[in-house]
């Protein structure tokens, strides 16, 4: 068994809460929650008396050099991470930081080029790259279980409301970040399609404010040409409710639909093969990035693979 992940947090709301503590508590075995930190003080005291952890600092610095600490996971809003991602490599402390990489997609490609000059790994923790059956997608049309791809649909459909936490952050209120929650959550799908089929060669879209609360942008209907000829359309809505497939992959000989829970594959002849995730995405997540700091794992997605799923939403919600 590897020796424990010694990680610090940096930033204690709503992700780590909602997101991470079933994560961290799988993986006891594998990581040592050692310090924390957030701007508001009083809510990592509460996170570290929830998740067990030792330290509580007063501010990021304090705990960059703390000794204790040799790795940090950055939950920060997303335009603020960058600084903060640099910080903690300048310190020599490993780094995963949340989803999308940055602002936008030039502020991405600036923090890739300054943080190449640290030694320290830099991850991006896009947990649906750890969703087993995203793989499985992928493998089905690489292995021509699909025949030659004709169509590709992505429905980012869902209502963000009062009822949802995230609604609630000032940050997602007025965005720093390109495309407000359409590209927030669509990173998600953009990393399951671009692993299955690549980026589109072409894009042509529309994009709405359809939902004032939503600002800046929180509806588009974007048409897509692949290299392999296939067409696409990818609709992104954040005020309407709507079930099924999130991605839907036709080709000559079969029919592929996926969802964050299942994966199915109907060949042309009605045989159904269906692929379910191996464990929660999170869990995968931190235990690759143990895997990656304590063992020289190399690293299963990087922040160039990440930087290409904000760089293709950024496409959409521009609409070209
Ligand atoms: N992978 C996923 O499925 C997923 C889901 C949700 C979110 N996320 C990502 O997780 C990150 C955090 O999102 P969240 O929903 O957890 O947001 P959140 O609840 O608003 O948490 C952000 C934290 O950052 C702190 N903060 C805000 N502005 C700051 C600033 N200027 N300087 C320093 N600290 C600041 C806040 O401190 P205060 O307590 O003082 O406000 C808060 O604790 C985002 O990058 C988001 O995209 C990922």
């Amino acid at each position: 068994m590897p020796r424990k992940l010694q990680l610090g947090l940096i930033g204690t709301g709503l992700a780590p809460r909602h997101l991470y503590l079933p994560a961290f508590d799988a993986l006891r075995h594998r990581i040592d929650l050692v310090a924390c930190t957030n701007r508001t003080r009083a809510k990592a005291e509460e996170y570290a008396a929830d998740a067990g952890i030792p330290v509580v600092h007063d501010t990021v610095d304090e705990l960059l050099a703390d000794p204790a600490v040799e790795a940090v996971m950055v939950s920060l809003p997303i335009a603020t991470a960058p600084q903060y991602v640099l910080a903690a490599l300048r310190a020599g402390k490993a780094v995963m930081t949340e989803k999308p990489n940055a602002a936008n997609t030039a502020a991405a490609k600036r923090l890739l080029t300054s943080a190449a000059r640290y030694d320290a790994p830099y991850l991006v923790g896009e947990n649906y790259a750890f969703m087993s059956h995203a793989h499985q997608l992928a493998r089905w049309v690489a292995q021509g279980r699909l025949g030659d791809l004709r169509t590709v649909e992505v429905r980012d459909v869902t209502v963000m409301d009062q009822g949802q936490p995230w609604f609630h952050t000032s940050w997602r209120h007025q965005p720093a970040h390109v495309g407000g929650f359409v590209v927030d959550a669509g990173v998600h799908l953009a990393h399951v399609l671009r692993e299955a089929v690549g980026d589109p060669v072409e894009v042509r879209g529309l994009q709405a404010l359809q939902e004032p609360a939503l600002s800046p942008v929180d509806t588009i209907a974007v048409a897509m040409r692949f290299e392999s000829g296939a067409l696409g359309t990818w609709s992104s809505c954040f005020s309407a409710p709507l079930d099924g497939p999130k991605i839907r992959i036709t080709g000559t000989k079969g029919v592929a639909s996926w969802t964050p829970t299942e994966a199915e594959l109907v060949s042309r002849r009605g045989a159904v093969t269906r692929s379910e995730p191996k464990e929660d995405s999170f869990t995968g997540q931190f235990r690759h990035f143990a895997d990656v700091v304590v063992s020289g794992v190399e690293p299963q997605v990087t922040p160039a693979d990440t930087l290409g799923d904000l760089a293709l939403m950024e496409r959409l919600v521009k609409g070209r």
